[in-house]
Protein backbone atom coordinates (compact mmCIF):
# COMPACT_ATOMS: atom_id res chain seq x y z
CA UNK A 1 0.00 0.00 0.00
CA UNK A 2 1.09 3.53 -0.95
CA UNK A 3 2.56 5.46 2.59
CA UNK A 4 -0.64 7.47 3.38
CA UNK A 5 0.49 11.54 3.68
CA UNK A 6 0.94 12.65 6.97
CA UNK A 7 0.12 15.63 8.96
CA UNK A 8 3.78 17.43 9.95
CA UNK A 9 2.64 16.99 13.45
CA UNK A 10 -0.40 16.69 16.36
CA UNK A 11 -0.49 19.94 16.32
CA UNK A 12 -1.32 19.84 12.54
CA UNK A 13 -3.84 17.39 13.30
CA UNK A 14 -5.70 19.23 16.07
CA UNK A 15 -4.96 22.97 13.81
CA UNK A 16 -6.45 20.55 11.02
CA UNK A 17 -9.38 19.49 12.74
CA UNK A 18 -10.20 22.90 14.64
CA UNK A 19 -9.33 24.43 11.07
CA UNK A 20 -12.82 22.31 10.04
CA UNK A 21 -14.85 22.04 12.93
CA UNK A 22 -15.05 26.01 13.46
CA UNK A 23 -16.26 27.92 11.22
CA UNK A 24 -19.59 29.35 10.15
CA UNK A 25 -21.36 27.30 12.11
CA UNK A 26 -19.81 28.98 15.13
CA UNK A 27 -20.60 32.90 14.28
CA UNK A 28 -23.68 32.42 12.30
CA UNK A 29 -25.23 29.19 12.64
CA UNK A 30 -24.91 28.94 16.62
CA UNK A 31 -25.96 32.39 17.05
CA UNK A 32 -28.97 32.97 14.77
CA UNK A 33 -30.10 29.67 15.87
CA UNK A 34 -29.63 30.43 19.29
CA UNK A 35 -31.55 33.42 19.32
CA UNK A 36 -34.68 31.54 17.64
CA UNK A 37 -34.67 29.13 20.34
CA UNK A 38 -34.88 31.85 22.75
CA UNK A 39 -31.37 32.24 24.04
CA UNK A 40 -29.48 30.72 27.36
CA UNK A 41 -31.96 27.81 28.00
CA UNK A 42 -30.94 26.31 24.20
CA UNK A 43 -27.67 27.04 25.19
CA UNK A 44 -27.78 25.02 28.05
CA UNK A 45 -28.79 21.83 26.21
CA UNK A 46 -26.61 22.39 23.51
CA UNK A 47 -23.91 22.32 25.59
CA UNK A 48 -24.95 19.21 27.11
CA UNK A 49 -25.39 17.86 23.45
CA UNK A 50 -21.89 18.43 22.50
CA UNK A 51 -20.05 16.22 25.63
CA UNK A 52 -23.04 13.92 25.63
CA UNK A 53 -23.60 12.84 21.24
CA UNK A 54 -20.59 14.86 20.00
CA UNK A 55 -17.42 14.15 21.88
CA UNK A 56 -18.13 10.38 21.41
CA UNK A 57 -19.18 10.34 18.19
CA UNK A 58 -16.07 12.35 17.25
CA UNK A 59 -14.04 9.66 18.83
CA UNK A 60 -15.90 7.14 16.69
CA UNK A 61 -15.23 8.81 13.32
CA UNK A 62 -11.07 9.76 14.55
CA UNK A 63 -11.18 5.94 14.74
CA UNK A 64 -12.42 4.61 12.29
CA UNK A 65 -10.33 6.89 9.89
CA UNK A 66 -7.11 6.15 11.71
CA UNK A 67 -8.02 2.39 12.13
CA UNK A 68 -8.64 2.14 8.28
CA UNK A 69 -6.40 4.54 7.07
CA UNK A 70 -8.89 5.24 4.42
CA UNK A 71 -11.22 8.32 4.10
CA UNK A 72 -15.51 8.12 4.43
CA UNK A 73 -15.17 6.65 0.96
CA UNK A 74 -13.63 3.19 1.36
CA UNK A 75 -13.42 3.17 5.30
CA UNK A 76 -16.34 0.86 5.69
CA UNK A 77 -15.27 -1.47 2.95
CA UNK A 78 -11.64 -1.93 5.21
CA UNK A 79 -13.51 -1.80 8.76
CA UNK A 80 -16.76 -4.18 8.56
CA UNK A 81 -16.86 -7.70 9.02
CA UNK A 82 -16.98 -9.60 5.67
CA UNK A 83 -20.39 -9.93 3.54
CA UNK A 84 -21.55 -7.23 5.49
CA UNK A 85 -23.04 -3.70 3.84
CA UNK A 86 -21.69 -1.00 6.19
CA UNK A 87 -19.89 0.41 3.00
CA UNK A 88 -23.42 1.51 1.42
CA UNK A 89 -23.27 4.75 4.39
CA UNK A 90 -20.19 6.04 2.16
CA UNK A 91 -22.49 7.30 -0.38
CA UNK A 92 -24.82 8.87 1.97
CA UNK A 93 -21.53 10.17 3.54
CA UNK A 94 -20.15 11.13 0.74
CA UNK A 95 -23.28 12.97 -0.84
CA UNK A 96 -23.56 14.72 2.75
CA UNK A 97 -20.51 16.62 1.67
CA UNK A 98 -21.42 18.02 -1.60
CA UNK A 99 -24.30 18.76 0.23
CA UNK A 100 -23.35 21.21 3.01
CA UNK A 101 -21.08 22.73 0.32
CA UNK A 102 -23.91 23.48 -1.46
CA UNK A 103 -25.00 26.11 0.67
CA UNK A 104 -21.64 26.62 2.97
CA UNK A 105 -20.36 27.98 -0.16
CA UNK A 106 -22.84 30.79 -0.74
CA UNK A 107 -22.65 31.89 3.09
CA UNK A 108 -18.91 32.09 2.89
CA UNK A 109 -19.65 34.59 -0.07
CA UNK A 110 -21.56 36.41 2.16
CA UNK A 111 -18.93 37.13 4.48
CA UNK A 112 -16.23 38.20 1.19
CA UNK A 113 -19.13 40.75 0.00
CA UNK A 114 -18.81 41.81 3.85
CA UNK A 115 -15.68 42.86 4.23
CA UNK A 116 -15.90 44.27 0.86
CA UNK A 117 -18.39 46.44 2.07
CA UNK A 118 -16.91 47.10 6.03
CA UNK A 119 -13.48 48.46 3.96
CA UNK A 120 -15.28 50.96 1.52
CA UNK A 121 -17.04 52.09 4.32
CA UNK A 122 -20.82 51.56 3.16
CA UNK A 123 -21.88 51.41 6.62
CA UNK A 124 -19.92 54.25 8.28
CA UNK A 125 -22.61 56.75 7.73
CA UNK A 126 -24.90 56.38 10.85
CA UNK A 127 -28.34 56.58 8.73
CA UNK A 128 -27.86 53.65 6.83
CA UNK A 129 -30.11 50.57 7.79
CA UNK A 130 -28.48 47.39 7.98
CA UNK A 131 -31.06 45.59 7.61
CA UNK A 132 -32.16 46.78 4.33
CA UNK A 133 -27.94 46.50 3.32
CA UNK A 134 -28.26 42.85 3.91
CA UNK A 135 -31.60 42.54 2.37
CA UNK A 136 -30.29 44.33 -0.86
CA UNK A 137 -27.24 42.10 -0.85
CA UNK A 138 -29.24 39.01 -0.88
CA UNK A 139 -31.48 40.46 -3.57
CA UNK A 140 -28.34 40.64 -5.91
CA UNK A 141 -28.14 37.86 -8.01
CA UNK A 142 -24.42 38.75 -9.55
CA UNK A 143 -22.94 39.56 -6.19
CA UNK A 144 -24.19 36.11 -4.57
CA UNK A 145 -23.12 33.98 -7.20
CA UNK A 146 -19.56 36.31 -7.11
CA UNK A 147 -19.19 35.72 -3.75
CA UNK A 148 -19.82 32.06 -3.86
CA UNK A 149 -17.33 31.66 -7.28
CA UNK A 150 -14.55 33.37 -5.40
CA UNK A 151 -14.92 30.92 -2.14
CA UNK A 152 -14.96 27.75 -4.53
CA UNK A 153 -12.29 29.29 -6.56
CA UNK A 154 -10.04 29.73 -3.60
CA UNK A 155 -11.10 26.38 -2.09
CA UNK A 156 -9.98 24.95 -5.12
CA UNK A 157 -6.33 26.74 -5.24
CA UNK A 158 -5.46 25.56 -2.04
CA UNK A 159 -6.59 22.49 -2.25
CA UNK A 160 -4.90 21.69 -5.99
CA UNK A 161 -1.38 22.57 -4.16
CA UNK A 162 -1.49 19.76 -1.71
CA UNK A 163 -2.44 19.00 2.00
CA UNK A 164 0.74 19.54 4.18
CA UNK A 165 2.39 22.72 2.28
CA UNK A 166 -1.55 24.31 1.33
CA UNK A 167 -3.65 23.84 4.29
CA UNK A 168 -1.88 22.94 7.17
CA UNK A 169 0.20 25.87 7.15
CA UNK A 170 -2.70 28.53 5.88
CA UNK A 171 -4.90 26.87 8.66
CA UNK A 172 -2.39 28.10 11.23
CA UNK A 173 -2.20 31.55 10.76
CA UNK A 174 -6.14 31.53 10.31
CA UNK A 175 -7.02 30.11 13.51
CA UNK A 176 -4.29 32.48 15.35
CA UNK A 177 -5.89 35.63 13.58
CA UNK A 178 -9.00 34.30 14.23
CA UNK A 179 -8.80 34.31 17.95
CA UNK A 180 -7.09 37.45 18.96
CA UNK A 181 -9.65 39.24 16.70
CA UNK A 182 -12.21 37.38 18.17
CA UNK A 183 -11.23 38.65 22.02
CA UNK A 184 -11.02 42.09 21.53
CA UNK A 185 -14.39 42.03 19.98
CA UNK A 186 -15.91 40.28 22.64
CA UNK A 187 -14.35 42.89 24.93
CA UNK A 188 -15.82 45.16 22.76
CA UNK A 189 -19.36 44.12 22.64
CA UNK A 190 -20.07 43.56 26.49
CA UNK A 191 -18.83 47.05 27.30
CA UNK A 192 -21.72 48.48 25.54
CA UNK A 193 -24.07 50.37 27.24
CA UNK A 194 -27.17 48.30 27.56
CA UNK A 195 -25.20 45.08 26.77
CA UNK A 196 -26.45 43.47 30.03
CA UNK A 197 -29.90 42.35 28.53
CA UNK A 198 -28.28 40.75 25.65
CA UNK A 199 -25.94 38.77 28.49
CA UNK A 200 -28.62 37.60 30.33
CA UNK A 201 -30.52 36.37 26.98
CA UNK A 202 -28.01 34.46 26.35
CA UNK A 203 -27.30 33.35 29.59
CA UNK A 204 -29.42 33.28 32.17
CA UNK A 205 -31.96 30.35 30.96
CA UNK A 206 -35.33 30.71 30.99
CA UNK A 207 -37.00 27.59 30.27
CA UNK A 208 -40.45 28.95 29.89
CA UNK A 209 -38.95 30.02 25.86
CA UNK A 210 -38.53 26.73 24.92
CA UNK A 211 -42.39 25.57 25.49
CA UNK A 212 -43.37 28.37 22.70
CA UNK A 213 -41.66 26.05 20.22
CA UNK A 214 -41.75 22.90 21.63
CA UNK A 215 -39.28 20.98 23.17
CA UNK A 216 -38.84 18.30 20.67
CA UNK A 217 -38.29 20.60 18.38
CA UNK A 218 -35.84 22.15 20.20
CA UNK A 219 -33.74 19.16 21.26
CA UNK A 220 -33.69 18.17 17.55
CA UNK A 221 -32.30 21.62 16.74
CA UNK A 222 -29.69 21.46 19.73
CA UNK A 223 -29.06 18.01 18.13
CA UNK A 224 -28.40 19.40 14.60
CA UNK A 225 -26.43 22.70 15.94
CA UNK A 226 -23.98 19.94 17.85
CA UNK A 227 -22.99 17.74 14.98
CA UNK A 228 -23.21 20.80 12.57
CA UNK A 229 -20.24 22.93 14.84
CA UNK A 230 -18.36 19.74 15.47
CA UNK A 231 -18.46 18.78 11.70
CA UNK A 232 -19.79 15.25 12.60
CA UNK A 233 -21.98 12.44 10.89
CA UNK A 234 -19.65 12.60 7.16
CA UNK A 235 -16.68 11.75 7.57
CA UNK A 236 -15.15 15.35 7.72
CA UNK A 237 -13.10 14.34 10.87
CA UNK A 238 -12.67 10.64 10.36
CA UNK A 239 -10.44 11.87 7.42
CA UNK A 240 -8.52 13.88 9.77
CA UNK A 241 -8.03 10.20 11.94
CA UNK A 242 -6.78 8.97 8.63
CA UNK A 243 -3.53 11.31 8.32
CA UNK A 244 -2.42 11.32 12.41
CA UNK A 245 -0.41 8.50 13.83
CA UNK A 246 -1.10 6.51 16.33
CA UNK A 247 1.53 8.86 19.29
CA UNK A 248 -1.88 9.90 20.66
CA UNK A 249 -4.91 8.47 22.27
CA UNK A 250 -7.95 9.75 20.29
CA UNK A 251 -10.36 10.60 22.97
CA UNK A 252 -7.77 13.26 24.65
CA UNK A 253 -7.32 14.80 21.26
CA UNK A 254 -11.29 14.78 20.30
CA UNK A 255 -12.07 16.65 23.69
CA UNK A 256 -9.28 19.27 22.60
CA UNK A 257 -11.13 20.00 19.38
CA UNK A 258 -14.54 20.03 21.30
CA UNK A 259 -13.57 22.66 23.83
CA UNK A 260 -11.65 25.29 20.92
CA UNK A 261 -14.51 24.94 19.24
CA UNK A 262 -17.13 25.48 21.85
CA UNK A 263 -15.02 28.70 23.07
CA UNK A 264 -15.18 30.27 19.62
CA UNK A 265 -18.84 29.83 19.58
CA UNK A 266 -19.43 30.96 22.90
CA UNK A 267 -17.29 34.02 22.21
CA UNK A 268 -19.27 34.52 19.06
CA UNK A 269 -22.52 34.60 20.70
CA UNK A 270 -20.78 36.93 23.51
CA UNK A 271 -20.17 39.25 20.55
CA UNK A 272 -23.14 39.27 18.99
CA UNK A 273 -26.34 39.21 21.72
CA UNK A 274 -24.65 42.29 23.78
CA UNK A 275 -24.66 44.06 20.62
CA UNK A 276 -28.44 42.53 19.40
CA UNK A 277 -29.93 44.48 22.51
CA UNK A 278 -27.95 47.40 23.29
CA UNK A 279 -28.82 48.36 19.54
CA UNK A 280 -32.12 46.77 19.01
CA UNK A 281 -31.97 43.95 17.09
CA UNK A 282 -34.11 40.95 16.94
CA UNK A 283 -32.18 37.78 18.27
CA UNK A 284 -34.35 35.81 16.46
CA UNK A 285 -33.78 37.87 13.11
CA UNK A 286 -32.82 34.36 11.31
CA UNK A 287 -29.57 33.86 8.92
CA UNK A 288 -29.08 37.74 8.76
CA UNK A 289 -28.53 37.97 12.64
CA UNK A 290 -24.78 38.84 12.60
CA UNK A 291 -24.52 40.77 9.48
CA UNK A 292 -27.59 43.10 10.24
CA UNK A 293 -26.40 43.56 14.33
CA UNK A 294 -22.54 44.06 13.42
CA UNK A 295 -22.61 46.87 11.62
CA UNK A 296 -24.68 48.97 13.41
CA UNK A 297 -22.05 48.56 16.42
CA UNK A 298 -19.36 49.10 13.93
CA UNK A 299 -21.42 51.90 12.52
CA UNK A 300 -21.72 53.75 15.98
CA UNK A 301 -17.95 52.76 17.51
CA UNK A 302 -15.14 55.02 17.24
CA UNK A 303 -12.80 52.95 14.31
CA UNK A 304 -15.49 50.89 13.50
CA UNK A 305 -14.86 50.65 10.10
CA UNK A 306 -11.52 48.59 10.96
CA UNK A 307 -13.25 46.94 13.47
CA UNK A 308 -15.64 45.83 11.28
CA UNK A 309 -13.68 45.04 8.75
CA UNK A 310 -11.54 42.83 11.38
CA UNK A 311 -14.16 40.93 12.08
CA UNK A 312 -15.47 40.03 8.60
CA UNK A 313 -12.09 39.03 7.74
CA UNK A 314 -12.04 36.65 10.78
CA UNK A 315 -15.39 35.18 9.48
CA UNK A 316 -13.92 34.68 5.93
CA UNK A 317 -10.79 32.98 7.27
CA UNK A 318 -12.99 30.84 9.16
CA UNK A 319 -15.24 29.95 6.63
CA UNK A 320 -12.53 29.29 4.21
CA UNK A 321 -10.44 26.80 6.58
CA UNK A 322 -13.69 24.48 6.97
CA UNK A 323 -14.65 24.58 3.16
CA UNK A 324 -11.10 24.04 2.13
CA UNK A 325 -11.66 20.85 4.77
CA UNK A 326 -14.70 19.52 3.33
CA UNK A 327 -12.64 20.24 -0.28
CA UNK A 328 -9.89 18.37 1.00
CA UNK A 329 -12.41 15.03 1.98
CA UNK A 330 -14.15 14.76 -1.07
CA UNK A 331 -10.80 15.00 -3.47
CA UNK A 332 -9.79 12.17 -0.69
CA UNK A 333 -12.62 10.43 -2.31
CA UNK A 334 -11.86 10.59 -6.06
CA UNK A 335 -8.35 9.55 -4.64
CA UNK A 336 -9.65 6.41 -2.46
CA UNK A 337 -12.10 5.31 -5.01
CA UNK A 338 -10.85 5.94 -8.43
CA UNK A 339 -7.09 7.53 -7.95
CA UNK A 340 -7.31 10.82 -9.51
CA UNK A 341 -4.53 12.81 -8.53
CA UNK A 342 -4.73 15.67 -6.60
CA UNK A 343 -5.02 18.02 -8.99
CA UNK A 344 -7.44 16.82 -10.59
CA UNK A 345 -9.97 16.08 -8.26
CA UNK A 346 -9.51 19.37 -7.31
CA UNK A 347 -10.45 21.05 -10.57
CA UNK A 348 -13.29 18.36 -11.32
CA UNK A 349 -14.83 19.37 -8.10
CA UNK A 350 -14.43 22.95 -8.09
CA UNK A 351 -16.35 23.00 -11.29
CA UNK A 352 -18.83 20.51 -10.17
CA UNK A 353 -19.37 22.14 -6.23
CA UNK A 354 -20.09 25.84 -8.12
CA UNK A 355 -22.72 24.15 -10.31
CA UNK A 356 -24.54 22.75 -7.25
CA UNK A 357 -24.15 26.22 -5.06
CA UNK A 358 -25.92 27.69 -7.69
CA UNK A 359 -29.51 27.30 -6.55
CA UNK A 360 -28.48 28.72 -2.83
CA UNK A 361 -27.14 31.60 -4.71
CA UNK A 362 -29.93 32.53 -6.37
CA UNK A 363 -32.31 31.24 -3.66
CA UNK A 364 -32.91 34.54 -2.07
CA UNK A 365 -33.48 36.53 -5.49
CA UNK A 366 -34.29 34.59 -8.84
CA UNK A 367 -35.49 31.95 -7.27
CA UNK A 368 -36.91 32.96 -4.16
CA UNK A 369 -40.44 32.45 -4.57
CA UNK A 370 -39.35 28.20 -4.55
CA UNK A 371 -40.55 27.28 -1.13
CA UNK A 372 -39.19 23.35 -0.69
CA UNK A 373 -41.97 21.89 1.24
CA UNK A 374 -43.91 25.07 1.68
CA UNK A 375 -41.87 26.20 4.75
CA UNK A 376 -38.23 26.58 3.80
CA UNK A 377 -36.14 28.52 1.44
CA UNK A 378 -33.52 27.01 -0.54
CA UNK A 379 -30.86 27.62 1.71
CA UNK A 380 -32.74 26.76 4.85
CA UNK A 381 -34.10 23.51 2.99
CA UNK A 382 -30.52 22.76 1.81
CA UNK A 383 -29.52 23.55 5.78
CA UNK A 384 -32.41 21.17 7.02
CA UNK A 385 -31.02 17.77 4.78
CA UNK A 386 -27.70 18.13 6.24
CA UNK A 387 -27.99 19.37 9.67
CA UNK A 388 -31.73 17.97 10.50
CA UNK A 389 -31.21 14.33 8.82
CA UNK A 390 -27.93 13.43 7.15
CA UNK A 391 -25.77 14.15 10.12
CA UNK A 392 -27.86 12.59 12.87
CA UNK A 393 -28.37 9.57 10.60
CA UNK A 394 -24.40 9.27 10.02
CA UNK A 395 -23.54 9.95 13.36
CA UNK A 396 -26.14 7.08 14.35
CA UNK A 397 -24.38 4.96 11.80
CA UNK A 398 -21.16 5.75 12.90
CA UNK A 399 -22.22 5.07 16.39
CA UNK A 400 -23.86 1.57 15.95
CA UNK A 401 -20.82 0.92 13.48
CA UNK A 402 -18.25 1.28 16.58
CA UNK A 403 -20.08 -0.14 19.19
CA UNK A 404 -22.26 -3.36 17.65
CA UNK A 405 -21.41 -6.55 17.19
CA UNK A 406 -22.23 -7.03 13.84
CA UNK A 407 -19.87 -3.42 12.75
CA UNK A 408 -16.53 -3.01 13.82
CA UNK A 409 -17.52 -3.82 17.26
CA UNK A 410 -16.51 -2.40 20.65
CA UNK A 411 -13.40 -3.83 20.65
CA UNK A 412 -11.89 -3.24 18.09
CA UNK A 413 -13.30 0.97 18.31
CA UNK A 414 -12.34 1.29 21.58
CA UNK A 415 -8.45 -0.05 20.85
CA UNK A 416 -7.71 1.86 18.09
CA UNK A 417 -9.25 5.34 20.39
CA UNK A 418 -6.78 4.08 23.10
CA UNK A 419 -3.72 3.46 20.95
CA UNK A 420 -1.33 5.86 22.05
CA UNK A 421 -0.66 8.23 25.23
CA UNK A 422 -3.29 10.77 26.76
CA UNK A 423 -7.04 10.48 27.71
CA UNK A 424 -8.83 6.35 27.20
CA UNK A 425 -12.35 6.30 26.26
CA UNK A 426 -14.11 5.49 29.46
CA UNK A 427 -14.84 1.69 29.64
CA UNK A 428 -18.04 2.17 32.01
CA UNK A 429 -20.02 4.09 29.04
CA UNK A 430 -19.87 0.93 26.83
CA UNK A 431 -23.87 0.38 27.54
CA UNK A 432 -24.52 4.19 27.20
CA UNK A 433 -22.96 4.58 24.03
CA UNK A 434 -23.81 1.26 22.51
CA UNK A 435 -27.39 1.01 23.06
CA UNK A 436 -29.19 4.41 25.38
CA UNK A 437 -27.09 7.08 22.78
CA UNK A 438 -28.70 5.70 19.58
CA UNK A 439 -31.94 5.47 21.23
CA UNK A 440 -31.39 9.27 22.21
CA UNK A 441 -30.59 10.33 18.86
CA UNK A 442 -33.42 8.22 17.10
CA UNK A 443 -35.78 9.78 19.55
CA UNK A 444 -34.64 13.46 19.06
CA UNK A 445 -35.22 12.83 15.31
CA UNK A 446 -38.43 11.15 15.45
CA UNK A 447 -39.55 13.88 18.06
CA UNK A 448 -38.17 16.65 15.75
CA UNK A 449 -39.99 16.00 12.78
CA UNK A 450 -43.35 15.77 14.48
CA UNK A 451 -43.46 19.00 15.95
CA UNK A 452 -41.69 20.46 13.26
CA UNK A 453 -43.64 19.30 10.37
CA UNK A 454 -46.64 18.92 12.64
CA UNK A 455 -47.36 22.47 13.04
N1 LIG B 1 -18.26 22.53 11.54
C1 LIG B 1 -18.24 23.46 10.48
C2 LIG B 1 -18.74 24.79 11.03
O1 LIG B 1 -19.02 24.88 12.17
C3 LIG B 1 -19.04 23.03 9.30
C4 LIG B 1 -18.65 21.69 8.79
C5 LIG B 1 -17.49 21.33 8.20
C6 LIG B 1 -19.36 20.52 8.88
N2 LIG B 1 -17.47 20.03 7.92
C7 LIG B 1 -18.60 19.50 8.32
C8 LIG B 1 -20.58 20.27 9.41
C9 LIG B 1 -19.07 18.21 8.29
C10 LIG B 1 -21.05 18.98 9.37
C11 LIG B 1 -20.29 17.96 8.85
O2 LIG B 1 -18.87 25.72 10.31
Amino acid sequence: MEKRERLSSRIGFILMSVGCAVGLGNVWRFPYITGKYGGAAFVLIYLAFLVILGLPIMVMEFSVGRASQRSAAKSFHVLEPKGSKWHIASWLIMAGNYILMMFYTTVGGWMLIYVKKMLAGEFSDSAVNTGEVFNATLASPSAMVIGMLLVVILGTLVCSIGLQKGVERITKWMMALLFVILLVLCVRSVTLKGAGEGLSFYLVPDFSRIKEYGIGEVLYAAMGQAFFTLSLGIGAMAIFGSYVNKDRSLTGEALNICVLDTVVAFLAGLIIFPACFAFDVNPGEGPGLVFVTLPNIFQQMAGGRIWGTLFFVFMSFAALSTIIAVFQNIISFYEDLWGFGKKKAALVNGIVIAVLSIPCALGFNVWSEIRPLGIFDIQGFEDFIISNNILPIGSLIYLVFCTWKFGWGWKNFTEEADTGKGLKFPKWSRIYVSFLLPVIVLVIFVMGYIQTFGK
